[in-house]
């Protein structure tokens, strides 16, 4: 492992103003997003998507820091028969790729889940360094709930995140660490504190049982906020003064960036919490985004599979990246929103 190269690839993932879009939807999650824009989930609209994002020059270029692919899409070509990667390398931006093989019920904690894929990963690793990865993500999934999670749960979770992670350093990629309390039930924003904090004491425990170069890893969690069936949801400042509390009690110096996902919130709060926590300052790693939904719904409204609409599709998604990457340096406010990209 070369630290220094890890570390290089790390700071230039959170560099100021830039940030990561989180392009690694499998092909059933994608299904999911196309059913909702009436677009047929072939090989070829997938491409035609991605690519749509990937030719985004100014978004690309100036606020998206890397993408995270999924395994089909690191193989891809565009239709002139360019790699997509090269695409995004082109832009001066990071391809990496999703390496978990998904979350799968955790046997003994019904309605838990642990995520998969260990097997094999050293070779896979290998392959995706030859293809031009030089990060990956690993997403684990703890669910809130009556009874959830169990300590099994977040410690079984924890232990493949570090095990992925130090596979990942082994192969000169650096690992994003993605331990995501989920924002689904009906629980306050106390219960979403308590329940991140100690997802993510277990997880900086197992990194470094694991042997895992904080330098050279980036950490993607959940901010702290209420479920979305609370009654009651808090302010942005509350969610920005509790991730930020959270942040600082459970996540080493050492650490070069936090890199948030969106989890559901729609698209302006998740640039308006980025903001605020920003906005605090004085933050000891640098705080930017790596969304997915939040990043991409708007574009993909615009584009709705048709050839005719890449313009305005292009035109959502710099918008959203632009957006975001105001919030990343916690300069964005509201008005901004209403400017075109
Ligand atoms: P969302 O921003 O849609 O939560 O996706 C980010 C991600 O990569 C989840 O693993």
């Amino acid at each position: 492992m070369n630290l220094n190269e890890l570390n290089a690839i790390a700071k230039k993932m959170v560099a100021p103003g830039k940030g990561l879009l989180a392009a690694d939807e499998s092909t059933g999650t994608i299904k999911k997003r196309f059913d909702a824009i009436g677009v047929q989930n072939t090989e070829d609209n997938r491409r035609d998507y991605r690519e749509m994002m990937f030719r985004t020059g100014t978004a690309m270029k100036e606020h998206i820091s890397g993408v995270i692919l999924y395994h089909e899409t690191i193989r891809q070509n565009a239709k002139d028969g360019t790699p997509l990667v090269k695409l995004i390398e082109a832009a001066g931006s990071v391809p990496g790729i999703k390496v978990d093989a998904g979350a799968k019920p955790l046997a003994g904690n019904p309605g838990e889940v642990i995520t998969e894929g260990l097997d094999g990963l050293r070779e896979r690793f290998q392959e995706y360094h030859k293809l031009g990865a030089r990060f990956a993500k690993w997403r684990a999934v703890i669910d809130i709930g009556a009874g959830m999670p169990s300590y099994n749960c977040i410690n079984a979770n924890a232990h493949a995140l570090a095990r992925y992670a130090a596979l990942a350093q082994e192969n000169g990629i650096v690992p994003i660490v993605e331990p995501e309390v989920l924002m689904d039930g009906d629980h306050d924003i106390a219960r979403c504190e308590h329940v991140t904090t100690w997802v993510l004491k277990e997880v900086f425990q197992q990194l470094f049982f694991a042997g895992v170069a904080l330098e050279g890893m980036i950490l993607k969690p959940n901010m702290i906020v209420p479920g979305k069936k609370c009654a009651k949801q808090n302010s942005r400042e509350d969610v920005a003064r509790a991730t930020v509390k959270v942040l600082k009690d459970c996540v080493p110096s050492a650490v070069p960036g936090i890199a948030f996902l969106s989890g559901g919130q729609s698209d302006q709060e998740a640039t308006a919490h980025l903001d605020a926590i920003n906005k605090i300052g004085n933050l000891p790693w640098a705080v930017t985004f790596s969304y997915g939904r939040a990043l991409q719904a708007a574009p993909q409204a615009a584009w709705s599979g048709k050839t005719e609409n890449v313009g305005k599709g292009q035109a959502a998604f710099a918008h959203r990246a632009l957006m975001n990457s105001l919030a990343a340096l916690g300069k964005w406010s509201k008005t901004d929103e209403s400017k075109a990209a």
